[in-house]
């Protein structure tokens, strides 16, 4: 592969970057040398698809999927119109870091360009390059919307940030080329499984409390119905022979008689691994937390019974 290899393009809360090691013991053994099909049903910032793309050139095919109709835009115009994607960025950057120093005329520009998004009249590269200015210089990376879809995160206080890497995104345009971007929900990426499918799952966590939800991605919550149905598609994909991995977060680990999860997936294999979060709005917070990984294969190398 020529150049850096793709990363991923946004901050997106639980990025999944530093549970990749877990996550590859847990890959079925023979994914590097068997014409797999990777699908992911809910790819966000897709850290764990980059690191498949590229660790798994023999990869037959990738199909990504997420709710959020601005997030899978984004994704298309990187794969399709890289080039006018970082023209309309480059601009964004300079006019934005042209202001720095300024706070009052930086706020400005945050909030008018947060209206633009928000009026969803942009081309659909524009549109692109708003979603990704937005997410390089919001509050903290997040990305909430509104029961009116409106994204409504204030302004971070980043000095500089990057707003246009050229470099990974002509990477990520060259690694989505082998990839098919679908927008709806989960359950529509079974249609596209064949023999030798893996599916990997990091759907909106369980909040551990009330006030720590960082689960509204998108207009509609991911509720404990929405985990239930996650979970019958789930034993669904095993009956038909497809293999699957899974995050969520840990509720036992903040209230040890809380089993959700554990009852949930009694059926499969659950193992606690360790994980550092970074998107919390209190850095008290920021700790280690432990994470679930739940998986289909009986053999999975780290497999531990849920205690
Ligand atoms: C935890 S994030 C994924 C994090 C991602 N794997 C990463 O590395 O950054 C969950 C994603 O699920 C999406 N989502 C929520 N409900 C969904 C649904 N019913 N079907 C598909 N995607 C959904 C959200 O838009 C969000 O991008």
């Amino acid at each position: 592969m020529a150049g850096k290899p793709a990363k991923p393009f946004l901050k997106w809360a639980g990025g999944k970057t530093q549970l990749i090691g877990v996550i590859e013991k847990a890959l079925p053994k023979n994914i590097a040398h068997t014409n797999y099909t990777y699908i992911e049903p809910f790819v966000g910032s897709g850290a764990v698809l980059f690191w498949v793309l590229n660790n798994f050139p023999n990869l037959k095919k990738a199909i990504i999927n997420d709710i959020n109709k601005d997030l899978i835009n984004t994704y298309k115009t990187i794969a399709s119109r890289p080039s006018e994607l970082i023209s309309i960025l480059q601009i964004l950057q300079n006019e934005y870091h042209s202001l720095e120093g300024n706070e009052d005329n930086k706020k400005l520009y945050y909030y008018q360009k947060r209206e633009l998004y928000n009026s969803r009249k942009e081309t659909q590269s524009g549109q692109a390059a708003l979603f990704i200015f937005l997410n390089r210089t919001c509050f903290n990376g997040l990305y909430r919307v509104n029961r009116k879809n409106e994204y409504n995160v204030p302004m971070g206080s980043y000095k500089k940030p990057t707003i246009c890497d050229q470099e990974n995104i002509l990477a990520v345009s060259e690694a989505l080329q082998k990839v098919e971007i679908l927008c709806g929900d989960f359950e529509h990426t079974l249609e596209y499984a064949d023999n030798n499918t893996l599916f990997y799952f990091d759907p909106p966590y369980k909040p551990l409390s009330e006030t720590s939800s960082f689960n509204s991605y998108a207009k509609d919550e991911f509720n404990d119905n929405e985990q239930v149905r996650l979970k019958e598609f789930c034993s669904k994909l095993d009956m038909l022979n497809h293999t699957w991995i899974l995050s969520n977060s840990d509720v036992k680990g903040k209230d040890e008689n809380d089993n959700f999860f554990d009852n949930l997936y009694s059926d499969f294999n659950i193992q606690r691994v360790e994980a550092k979060r970074n998107i919390n709005a209190n850095p008290e917070k920021r700790g280690k937390l432990k994470e679930l990984l739940i998986t289909n294969q009986v053999n999975s190398k780290n497999y531990v019974r849920a205690i």
